[in-house]
């Protein structure tokens, strides 16, 4: 018998966008079958392996698909923006789009604990998502971007993603028509749908987002500084060329201050940390040679527009001893 989550040994490597029309044309007739004129429900993070998944869905069934974004306050600058103009606006795909900042921040204020952040995320992520779920009627499915590694290494469940799933009683037949590829593969696809470049190729950003690079208990003024900086970092990284080059890259604000001098006074403000890492398997990292003009310029701009930050550094800490992300 044949097992639905084992890779065939003679299945062909997606590196071509023929390969990948191909592989998008059988997952249109599967899903198809499988879903008749039934609803299916998908939470869209904007993250490559959900955004592949919900446009693939949205060719193959259409208005039938309903996606789920909730803005847990903690994405990346202009990224719930993006989802929403890619899906609603260009896709014309059916998107519920839950802000639900102020409820993941409440719940957030004054938790320390990295492992505990984490864990309030998940659970809240969860809670928005099924209540969203229980107001929709008649649904029967739930789409899920699991990719092959998911399979490999974490029996189907997405790495991290430790807050346990939906009550019992929201148990929905799962489409996963991505399950068998690995992520260069959802990319090429990706790129064969039409999502924008930026998407497809989007550096990993982890599940809770900002939320564990703000360090220590979150508060608005110092994810503020974090967004803002991450931004900056962002933008001079694509105009230095680096997107693709370089594997990983972010900012991240410390729950401390430093002294400091603004306008002839002194001052008691936050540092920004520059993250920037190559790796292959993120398993071990190394930290890339950065240009000394580029560092410079970043410096420079978040010292002058972002409030509250009155110096830059730059991570120089390979993994391991150091991880990737700070907490
Ligand atoms: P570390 O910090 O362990 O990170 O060296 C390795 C890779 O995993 C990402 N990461 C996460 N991804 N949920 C996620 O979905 C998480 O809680 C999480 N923590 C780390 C990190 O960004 C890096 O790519």
């Amino acid at each position: 018998m044949i097992d639905e989550n084992v890779r065939p040994a003679d299945m062909l490597r997606i590196n071509t966008p023929e390969l990948a029309e191909k592989f998008i044309t059988e997952q249109i007739a599967k899903v198809r079958a499988q879903v008749g004129t039934g609803k299916v429900l998908l939470a869209l993070s904007g993250g490559v392996d959900s955004s592949v998944v919900a446009a693939l869905l949205v060719k193959a069934i259409g208005k039938q698909l309903v996606c789920v974004h909730v803005n847990h306050g903690l994405m990346r600058k202009g990224e719930s923006e993006q989802v929403v103009e890619v899906f609603r606006n260009q896709l014309d795909a059916n998107l519920i789009y839950v802000d639900a900042t102020d409820r993941f921040l409440d719940k957030l204020a004054g938790v320390a604990d990295p492992e505990t952040k984490r864990k309030v995320i998940g659970g809240e992520f969860i809670r928005v998502f099924e209540e969203e779920a229980r107001k929709l009627q008649e649904v029967d499915f739930l789409a899920q971007g699991t990719i092959y590694p998911d399979i490999l290494e974490s029996h189907g469940v997405k790495a991290h993603h430790n807050v346990g799933g939906l009550p019992e009683d929201l148990k929905f037949q799962l489409v996963e028509p991505l399950k068998l590829l690995f992520k260069d593969e959802v990319r090429v696809v990706g790129a064969a749908l039409g999502l924008p470049n930026e998407m497809v190729n989007r550096q990993p950003f982890p599940g809770p987002g900002l939320g564990v690079r703000c360090t220590g208990a979150i508060t608005r003024d110092r994810l503020n500084a974090l967004r803002e900086s991450d931004a900056i970092l962002r933008e001079e990284f694509a105009k230095a060329g680096l997107v693709g080059k370089v594997w990983q890259f972010f900012t991240v604000v410390p729950d401390y201050r430093s002294t400091g001098v603004r306008d002839a006074k002194r001052v008691f403000d936050w540092p920004v940390i520059i993250r920037a890492v190559n790796t292959v398997d993120a398993m071990s990292a190394t930290v890339p040679e950065l240009d000394w003009a580029l560092l410079k310029k970043i410096t420079d701009r978040i010292l002058a527009e972002v409030p509250g930050v009155c110096r830059v550094l730059y991570d120089l800490s390979p993994k391991g001893p150091a991880t990737i992300e700070w907490e």
